[in-house]
């Protein structure tokens, strides 16, 4: 496993190995690497002869007061997983490479950038998709593999794929949770032990809300109400923690008057300082 901070040296590699007709499989992260991560890492590997993960904590995603500082970085931890996962190249440049000071491009998928959560996180999205422009021009992989517990980013740069015509493949990635039923995320680490049971919550009010529908409810505010009671029932989540639930249409992420056939049913809910999202599709 190579790991490298230069853009230059990382192309030059990438190139010569795509001339000998190398398949390359890229998998975007911020580090702080569990099972999540693992599992898109574990998929490029059986689908590509090279994989590149990139570590970048990226600073235009973090909103002013967001966690972009305190955002976990366990760099050595990330490598030896990375190298136990047969990666190739880990890529993980510094800030001043990817934004020197007189930086000044960025891309915004409109509509799909300014709902859920980014109605919450003004300008997270436009920095998603900045950043990962730039690594599919620096990588320029054959296929990126994309978690679908970030389901509002895989839409985005799936639509952003199609929008700018870029010749990359893009996987969803189902997503890995643990026993308890909360989905991985590099921000559990800031949940105390009662933080953490009340966030187990979050995935039983979805499934609680699936059966629901599959039982024959299709009243979207009676499933919302569901939903609420559910998220509220324990000590620690209040009204005024859930940004929001939302039942949407699982392209247009639009909020859907009733299901007909496909849905996709999300949250963002904070939990002491972790802000979790949490999504399940529904096909009837
Ligand atoms: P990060 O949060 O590190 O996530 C990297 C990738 O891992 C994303 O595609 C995310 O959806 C996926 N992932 C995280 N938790 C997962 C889980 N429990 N199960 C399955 N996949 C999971 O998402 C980002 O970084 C950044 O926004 C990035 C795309 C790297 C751009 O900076």
């Amino acid at each position: 496993m190579k790991f490298i901070k230069s853009i230059k040296i990382l192309k030059d590699e990438l190139k010569k190995l795509k001339l000998k007709g190398k398949s390359i499989g890229f998998v975007p992260t911020m580090g702080a690497l569990h099972n999540g991560h693992l599992a898109l890492i574990k998929e490029a590997r059986k689908e590509n002869d090279i994989v590149v993960v990139s570590i970048f904590v990226n600073p235009t995603q973090f909103g002013p007061n967001e966690d972009y500082l305190r955002y976990p970085r366990p760099f050595k931890e990330d490598v030896k997983k990375c190298k136990e996962a047969e990666v190739d190249y880990i890529f993980a440049p510094d800030v001043e490479t990817m934004y020197p000071d007189d930086y000044l491009t960025f891309v915004k998928v409109e509509k799909l950038s300014d709902i859920l959560c980014g109605a919450f996180r003004k300008n997270h999205f436009r920095g998603v998709a900045t950043v990962v422009l730039k690594l599919f021009n620096i990588v320029k992989p054959d296929i990126a593999y994309f978690g679908l517990k970030d389901y509002q980013q895989f839409i985005i740069i799936k639509k952003m794929i199609e929008d700018l015509n870029l010749d990359i493949k893009i996987k969803g990635v189902p997503t890995v949770r643990d026993l308890d039923g909360v989905a991985l995320s590099s921000r559990n680490t800031y949940l105390s032990k009662e933080e953490r049971e009340e966030a187990t919550l979050l995935y039983k009010s979805l499934l609680g809300a699936k059966d629901l529908i599959l039982n024959g409810e299709r009243n979207i505010k009676k499933i919302k109400k569901f939903i609420y009671k559910k998220l509220t029932s324990g000590k620690i989540i209040k009204k005024k923690n859930i940004d929001y639930i939302s039942i949407v249409h699982p392209e247009k992420l639009e909020e859907l008057k009733y299901i007909e056939k496909e849905a996709v049913i999300a949250l963002a809910v904070w939990v002491g300082k972790a802000r979790l999202i949490d999504n399940i599709k529904i096909k009837i």
